[in-house]
């Protein structure tokens, strides 16, 4: 549907979907339990569930405002809403910031193309969990096959960029992601009917705050921003193409809820089965490729063909969401590009691609390769991620918050939220209220906490 001469979302639910599809994926699936595993599990998740509740749920509906309101790439937003300020760097950061993660997700989106083939051609079939976790490394250290895939797969996500808005990301978010919903939860009654199995519920419902320190709160803070895709104006970019009558609290509390539900699946579909496999739930970035496959294997020993099926389309489906979040990463380097450098779309959109498969391949080689070379003690992959996820983001957020709380005019942000009054937010005064001191301070707390002033 083109509007203004710009491209907008064509239905409600597609809306829903596609910034659905933007959060849900490998940061559920991948990051979430790997960082619940390093960080010992339910008081993590304990406090990843405040952050999305107070901290990420009225930032989203910040971030939707701006993006629906000015009706422009997030840099360019706040060019249109505070002209002649210095809160462009705000969507600036946030472009540099959506160009950092989508380097590095790129590669574990290629590892999910590995396994995609690994389990089309019944690879996992009669493997113990020893040699799953020899073969994983031995392919993520390969200087030539991950990389292989990682620049298939940012070249996938550059050709459905350039089909449009409507075209290429609505119609695959709606077919795709209820398909994902529903495996996952088959797969989540395999994983804890596993032996053993007791003891990762365990692991991820029986808090221990006793080990809850500033970095705990720092990572759950930066993994609830990255899971929400918050913070580097992707959701604002999208919001650019919202129509005028969606409901902004309600899109943003569905977004909340289908993430963060997806997430605590995902929990329960790792940690059951890693305990019962005996895999350390520190793991790391491995944890899902070496887990699931014996989840494949063990839950359905019986029937080999049916852990054939469930295999291949499990990783078919993690590629795909992690596919509708890249998408949504370049699609703000590219807004951007196109928009405030008056480039072509399509040109915009190649610059992106070209750029990430460069950085991409760096982050993919210090995994292996390249593990000598570090900055801060961190390879290119884990200093992307940990500059993107705990400092960028939530530095983001903040600002996003400080921008609609204080700089913004009060009318404006009324009128976005309540659509010039005709809807009736009970949430707003609390939003208001988050937006102007609870986030701005929380997260000023954790960061001057985790610099070590306090
Ligand atoms: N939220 C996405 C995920 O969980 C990752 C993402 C981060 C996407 C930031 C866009 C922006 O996989």
């Amino acid at each position: 549907m083109i509007k203004n001469g710009r491209a907008n979302f064509g239905s409600k639910l597609g809306i829903i979907l596609a910034s659905a599809g933007s959060a849900v994926g490998l940061g559920n699936i991948w990051r979430f339990p790997y960082e619940t595993g390093n960080y010992g599990g339910a008081a993590f998740i304990f406090i990843y569930l405040g952050c999305v509740l107070v901290l990420g749920l009225p930032i989203m509906i910040g971030e939707f405002l701006i993006g629906r309101r000015s009706r422009a790439n997030t840099a360019g937003a706040y060019q249109i809403l505070a002209p002649g300020t210095q809160w462009k760097w705000v969507g600036r950061m946030g472009v540099l910031a959506g160009f950092m993660i989508l380097s590095f997700y790129s590669v574990v989106a290629g590892w999910t193309l590995e396994y995609v083939f690994e389990a089309i051609g019944n690879g996992f079939a009669g493997k113990t969990p020893d040699e799953f976790v020899n073969s994983f490394q031995s392919f993520s250290g390969n200087p030539w096959k991950p990389v292989i895939w990682l620049v298939l797969f940012l070249l996938s996500t550059h050709f459905i960029i350039v089909r449009g808005v409507e075209k290429g990301i609505e119609k695959f978010s709606k077919i795709m992601m209820p398909m994902l919903f529903v495996l996952i939860l088959i797969l989540v009654g395999c994983s804890v009917s596993l032996p053993g199995a007791s003891k990762g519920i365990e692991f991820l419902l029986k808090p221990d705050f006793s080990k809850v320190d500033s970095n705990v709160i720092l990572a759950a803070m930066g993994q609830a921003f990255f899971s929400l895709s918050l913070g580097m104006g992707c959701l604002c970019t999208y919001a650019s193409y919202f129509n005028k009558d969606v409901n902004l609290t309600r899109t943003a509390f569905s977004v909340g809820i289908i993430d963060t539900f997806i997430a605590i699946l995902a929990g329960f579909i790792i940690f059951p089965a890693a305990f019962s496999v005996g895999i350390e739930p520190d793991a790391g970035p491995s944890l899902i490729f070496i887990t699931l496959p014996n989840v494949f294997q063990q839950a359905f020993s019986g029937a080999p063909w049916l852990a054939y099926i469930f295999s291949v389309l499990f990783y078919v489906l993690l590629a795909v969401a992690a596919l509708t979040s890249t998408i949504s990463m370049h699609e703000v380097v590219t807004a951007y590009l196109h928009e405030e450098f008056k480039l072509s779309r399509k040109r915009a959109a190649w610059m992106v691609t070209g750029g990430c498969i460069f950085f991409g391949i760096l982050c993919s080689l210090s995994l292996g390769v390249g593990k000598g070379f570090t900055l801060f003690g961190l390879g290119m992959f884990d200093l992307f991620d940990f500059v993107t996820a705990k400092i960028m983001l939530p530095l983001g957020g903040m600002l996003i918050a400080i921008f609609v709380g204080w700089y913004l005019d009060k009318k404006i942000v009324w009128e976005e939220i309540t659509n010039n009054g005709t809807l009736k937010v009970y949430a707003y005064k609390t939003i208001i209220f988050i937006l102007k001191y609870i986030a701005p301070i929380a997260i000023a707390i954790v960061f001057i906490n985790e610099l070590g002033f306090i």
